[in-house]
Parts: structure tokens; C-alpha cells; sequence
């Protein structure tokens, strides 16, 4: 079984994950860019997503102490070298052979987190066995899609468990797939031999014939929904503790910590699902201002449009514990494998340190609402 993802060189000049999405962008072929890039329908959440932060201004502070500064975070129960992870994402494979092994062993590497897709194209065991091993690496977390199927669903769990993963994130933005008019307009297929590897051998859904005037999405797909009931069921079959991925309204937000859920992520799914919901920058500070409200203690991460040390910095002082990075990562995987993903992640490790130091903060402590609003202060 292959334990490490081959060796591959940078090509020149990737100074930027900007400068990784415009070379992955003329290595991928126009099927697997549609796929990676694109957002739902028009794009705008996907588009929001990364105004906002640029939206955003820092405040620096001068002349503070820095020296022995350091990007170290605490997230259940443990201690990260950075507040950085890469976010689920499906069919790795499809960027680069090594796939989800290459991205787990740079994040590992980086000492950045690792989320696992339920959609992944990699054995789910093959990658946890390769890196758990690793000094110094960050979380290696299963991101979970519920099932139509409740006892495979469990399986998967169990499987889950037993290869060594630390926590489940539950994916609960993606009851339906968006309108993904890209992917449509690109004919987008999976590629022969790519696939959702750890869900073979489930039953197909099954199939309720509909009768005249009922919605193939309404009286069929969402039947197998994930509900509220769905969440403490599955925090009765796993000692893992779960997160919920796809929270936007402070509302829901409440909800989930009611539940005693073990973290929220803030997230639009990249903008791949419902069109114009707001950028995540924006229902972060209403999440965390609800959860405070409430009196409610749950870590909050957020994903989104994250492309600069900056903004990683923005989601920190609005009260983040961490952070997802999404397509950089795959761009990084397209342009050298895990070299490529350990290049983004140190790219952003870097600029996060940076943006650190010249906005005052020793430490991601120090990051509060009153670095982008002096009136907080
Ligand atoms: C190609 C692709 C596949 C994705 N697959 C999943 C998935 O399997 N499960 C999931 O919870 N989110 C999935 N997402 C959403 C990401 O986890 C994450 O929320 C999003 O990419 C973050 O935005 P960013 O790409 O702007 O950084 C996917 C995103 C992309 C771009």
C-alpha cells in the first residue's frame, strides 16, 4: 500500500495562492476546473465570499512587544502549531494521482489540519494510516454526508473511528446539490476510475416512483435529509466528537450548541450551494455574537474565500478558532502534489505570521474585534 506521495518540483514563480490558482488553472483540463472552481448559479456567494474580507481593515497596533510570537492555537483539547486546515473537499484524485494522501501528508507536514470528504477518491483507512504517524501534524478530521442508508452511514462511522480520525464534521448545508450551472455548462463527468471509493457497497436510495405533480427533490431525495433528530442520533453512535460544517444563520448556531455539538463551522461550501447566501466573513461575527449572547462557549471556524495571512488574521480578531482553506489546497495539489499543497500552507503560515507582527499581535490572542474596529477598543 502506498504510504507516501511521490516527489514532485514547484513550478517557478508561485509566489502567492493566487499565483497557484492562475497555474492550476492551465494544468487542470476544463471538466476538473469547472469542477474545483465553480460556485452555484451565478457565483455570487462564491465572490462574496472573498470581498468580505477584503472588505475588512486591519488596525494596526505599534510598537508592542513581539518577539517570541507565535501562531499556536488550542482546538478540542489539543494544541496546533497554526490555526489552519484544509477543508473537505471530494475527488482529490482528479487534481493530481496522489490525491487525498498528498493532501493529508503536506498538511501533516505543515502541522495544518486535515478534514477528510466522505467523497473522497482515497481509501479513507490508506491516508490515516500514513500520516497519524507524523510528529507535529494538526487534526485529521472525517467530514461526514448522512447517508440515505442510517446503517452504512454507521459503518462508515465505525470506520472512521477505528482508522484513527478525531473528530466527525457533519456536513449539514448540502441537503441538495446546488444549481451548479458551470459544471452543467462544462458537461462536468467524474473521470474513469475516480469515484466516492468509501461509499461502495451501499444500497442505491431507493427508488419511490412519483406520482403526477410530485418534485423529484421534495417527495423523493429529501426524504433522506439530515434533521436536528439526525444530529443527536449521530452523536449517540460515536464517541468522536462532532462538529456541524455549513452553519450561517446565528440561529442555527444557537441550536447546534444547545445540542452540545463539539464546534461550528462557519460556511457556504465555497459558494457551492445556495446562491447569494451571505460570505461567511459576515455571518462569522453574527455567529460568534449570538453564541456570546447566549452565554455559549463552542469553538467557531470558518471557511470561505480565505486566499491571504490577512485574512486568516480577520477571521481570528472576529473571534474564529481556526480556519479552512478549500480550493488553494487543490490548487496546490494540481501544481506538484504535496509539495504544491505544502507550498500554499506555508505560504499562508508565512503571510499569516507576518500580518501578525505588523499589526501588533504576539499571539492570535491578541487578534479582537478592536483590530478591525478601533471603536471596539
Ligand atoms: C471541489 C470542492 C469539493 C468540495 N467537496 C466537499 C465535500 O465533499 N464535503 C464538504 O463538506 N464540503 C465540500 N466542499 C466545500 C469545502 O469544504 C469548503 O467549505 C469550501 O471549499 C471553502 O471555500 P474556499 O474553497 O473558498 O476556501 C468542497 C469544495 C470544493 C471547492
Amino acid at each position: 500500500m502506498n504510504t507516501a506521495p511521490s516527489l514532485q518540483a514547484l513550478p517557478d514563480n508561485l509566489i502567492n495562492l493566487a499565483d497557484h490558482e492562475a497555474c492550476a488553472r492551465s494544468r487542470l483540463d476544463s471538466n476538473a476546473w469547472a469542477y474545483f472552481y465553480g460556485g452555484a448559479a451565478d457565483e455570487f456567494s462564491l465572490a462574496a465570499n472573498r470581498q468580505a474580507w477584503d472588505a475588512l481593515t486591519l488596525w494596526p497596533r505599534v510598537l508592542r512587544t513581539l518577539a517570541g510570537g507565535h501562531t499556536r492555537v488550542h482546538l478540542l483539547g489539543r494544541e496546533l502549531a497554526c490555526p489552519l486546515l484544509v477543508a473537505p473537499m471530494a475527488f482529490q484524485r482528479m487534481a493530481h494521482a496522489d490525491g487525498e494522501l498528498a493532501m493529508a501528508y503536506a498538511s501533516a507536514a505543515l502541522g495544518a489540519g486535515m478534514v477528510f470528504s466522505t467523497q473522497a477518491s482515497m481509501p479513507l483507512e490508506q491516508v490515516a494510516q500514513a500520516v497519524l504517524g507524523m510528529q507535529g501534524r494538526g487534526p485529521l478530521w472525517f467530514q461526514l454526508y448522512l447517508q440515505h442508508d442510517r446503517g452504512f452511514t454507521r459503518q462508515l462511522v465505525a470506520r472512521a473511528e477505528a482508522a484513527g480520525y478525531e473528530a466527525l464534521v457533519l456536513t449539514v448545508d448540502a441537503p441538495a446539490h446546488g444549481a451548479r450551472d458551470r459544471e452543467r455548462r462544462a458537461r462536468f463527468r467524474l473521470p474513469e476510475g475516480i469515484g466516492a471509493i468509501n461509499l461502495q457497497g451501499m444500497a442505491p436510495p431507493p427508488s419511490v416512483p412519483l406520482e403526477h405533480g410530485q418534485s423529484a427533490l421534495f417527495d423523493g431525495l429529501l426524504h433522506q435529509a439530515p434533521t436536528w433528530e439526525d444530529v443527536q442520533w449521530l452523536q449517540s453512535q460515536t464517541r468522536l466528537p462532532v462538529l456541524l460544517k455549513g452553519i450561517l444563520h446565528p440561529a442555527d448556531a444557537v441550536q447546534a450548541a444547545r445540542l452540545g455539538v463539539a464546534g461550528l463551522i462557519v460556511s457556504n461550501h465555497g459558494g457551492r450551494t445556495l446562491d447569494t447566501a451571505p460570505a461567511t466573513a459576515i455571518a462569522l461575527r453574527h455567529v460568534v455574537h449570538a453564541l456570546r449572547s447566549a452565554g455559549m462557549d463552542v469553538p467557531v471556524l470558518v471557511d470561505g474565500g480565505i486566499r491571504r495571512g490577512t485574512d486568516v488574521l480577520k477571521a481570528m480578531a472576529l473571534g474564529a478558532s481556526a480556519v479552512l482553506i478549500g480550493r488553494p489546497a487543490i490548487w496546490g495539489l494540481a501544481n506538484a502534489g504535496a509539495a504544491g499543497v505544502a507550498h500554499v500552507l506555508r505560504l499562508l503560515r508565512d503571510e499569516l505570521e507576518i500580518a501578525m507582527a505588523l499589526s501588533g499581535c504576539a499571539r492570535l490572542s491578541d487578534a479582537s474585534p478592536a483590530l478591525l474596529d478601533p471603536a471596539c477598543a
